[in-house]
């Protein structure tokens, strides 16, 4: 099966250039630290478009199929242009990520709004705007829709959020899918909330079925599955009610490589299964094919980032653990602290040098949890050494914070041995910005 981008767990441009360092989208690694300051996002666009690309011709074969990447993993506007110029609609969980990719020039059409509780101020922005479909989540969503719906003389379309009962081999914090969940309704649910939309709530316009089971899937098995359980229900709700839905989302979640013991799979299989479970589960239930939504976020634009520390102090722990510490951490990547995730990393000014010592790399941030990556192997460590990190491009900025009131890094594009700044640095000012001294203060 042909491999796909996913399934690097470096970018598709990255080199050893002339001068021995690491680059980019032909952008010299430490020549960007030193033009840019570190920490620093970097993320390549020939890899966001190769990914975006594989995926379009993986599922060629199935005539109706809707992309849309999941902004919660990286969601800027440049990115999102470029997701969108590969003809991407957008899964967008908030009304910052619905303004983000609508002040992108995204085709609100193509962008559909999910979450299990969505605000009323929300909703209002998304029917707006002109969102093409929300994904209700449970039955206080529905009722509160339906009166927004109401007041503005609309007609929402939507899909239902239902939990398959799927469980998936992956954090458990990152599986969805299972029954006991905050997402979605239940099986057993649905039913009512059918009844509801086609006898009470008269604005809103059901389309189909919406499920997601988890992130950073490596199994193929358990798409077959979903498909399956939602196929099924479309018929079992046409049977019923007499409903000809015909769209069903299988959510996101296909796995990335951060380490070389991560062999996911690639999105031409992934297709394979969806597509062939579609076909057959079609026929099974005697239904005609349904549009398919798939919603990516991860294996979308997590290879194409990496990001970029300055090496400062270090400590040697007698008869212990060597630490060595960079100017980042869990504040830009939190991950390793939530979910003992795993990276790897390279010296960007000398990715040749012989691996002389297992050093642990910690964080800047004034916590012990802080550690970025626990015993790797390195090359001889100086003050001033560019630390490469690989496949940082989902769920670090996203998921970036101001702890310890450090600013967010910035992040620059590049492509074609050029680079621009996709999001500037937070000043110091940025960081008081929001804060207020009640006069009686003063
Ligand atoms: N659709 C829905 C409804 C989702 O809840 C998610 C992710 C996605 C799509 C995209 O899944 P992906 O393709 O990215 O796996 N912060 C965690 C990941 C949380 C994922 C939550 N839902 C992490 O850093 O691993």
């Amino acid at each position: 099966m042909t491999e796909s981008t996913n399934q690097l767990l470096k970018p598709v441009t990255t080199k050893i250039n002339d001068e021995g360092n690491l680059s980019i989208g032909g952008c010299d690694l430490v020549k960007l630290a030193d033009q840019y300051s570190t920490p620093l996002y970097v993320i390549d666009e020939q890899t966001l478009r190769s990914v975006c690309r594989d995926y379009k011709n993986a599922f060629a074969s199935y005539e109706k199929v809707n992309m849309m990447y999941a902004s919660k993993a990286l969601c800027t506007m440049a990115t999102s242009a470029i997701i969108a110029s590969e003809g991407f609609g957008f899964d967008t969980v908030s009304g910052g990520e619905i303004y983000t990719v609508y002040k992108a020039g995204v085709d609100m059409k193509k962008v559909l709004f999910n979450g299990n509780n969505k605000s009323f101020d929300e909703l209002n922005l998304a029917i707006d705007l002109g969102v093409g479909r929300i994904s209700v989540d449970n039955f206080f969503e529905l009722s509160l829709l339906d009166e927004i719906a109401k007041s503005k003389n609309e007609i929402v379309d939507v899909l239902l959020r239902i939990t398959p009962g799927i469980e998936c081999h992956t954090h458990e914090y990152i599986q969805t899918g299972h029954l006991d969940s905050k997402f979605g309704f239940d099986l057993t649910q649905i039913d009512e909330a059918v009844e509801l939309i086609l006898n009470q709530y008269k604005n809103i316009n059901l389309h189909g079925l919406h499920a997601h089971i988890g992130s950073q899937i490596f199994e193929t098995k358990v798409y077959h599955d979903e498909i399956e359980i939602l196929v099924k229900e479309l018929a079992r709700l046409d049977e019923k009610f007499g409903l000809k839905l015909d769209e069903i989302n299988i959510g996101g979640g296909l796995g990335v490589k951060y380490t070389e013991n991560d062999l996911p799979p690639s999105t031409f299989e992934i297709a394979d299964v969806i597509i062939k479970s579609l076909n057959e589960n079609v026929k099974k239930y005697g239904i005609q094919p349904p549009t398919l939504f798939i919603e990516p976020g991860r294996s979308i634009i997590s290879t194409s980032g990496v990001t970029l520390y300055t090496f400062g102090s270090s400590k040697q722990v007698p008869k212990g653990k060597k630490y060595v510490a960079i100017d980042g951490g869990m504040s830009d990547n939190p991950r390793p602290s939530m979910y003992q995730a795993e990276y790897r990393a390279q010296i960007a000014n000398k990715p040749d040098a012989e691996l002389a010592q297992t050093v642990t790399v910690a964080g800047r941030f004034c916590e012990s949890g802080d550690i970025l990556i626990k015993d790797i192997n390195l090359p001889e460590i100086e003050e001033g050494d560019i630390l490469c990190v690989f496949n940082t491009g989902a769920y670090n900025y996203s998921m970036a914070s101001n702890y310890n009131r450090v600013q967010k890094p910035q992040m620059v594009l590049v492509n074609n041995s050029q680079s621009d700044i996709i999001v500037k640095r937070e000043t110091l000012d940025d960081l008081i910005a929001k804060d207020v001294i009640p006069d009686r203060l003063k």
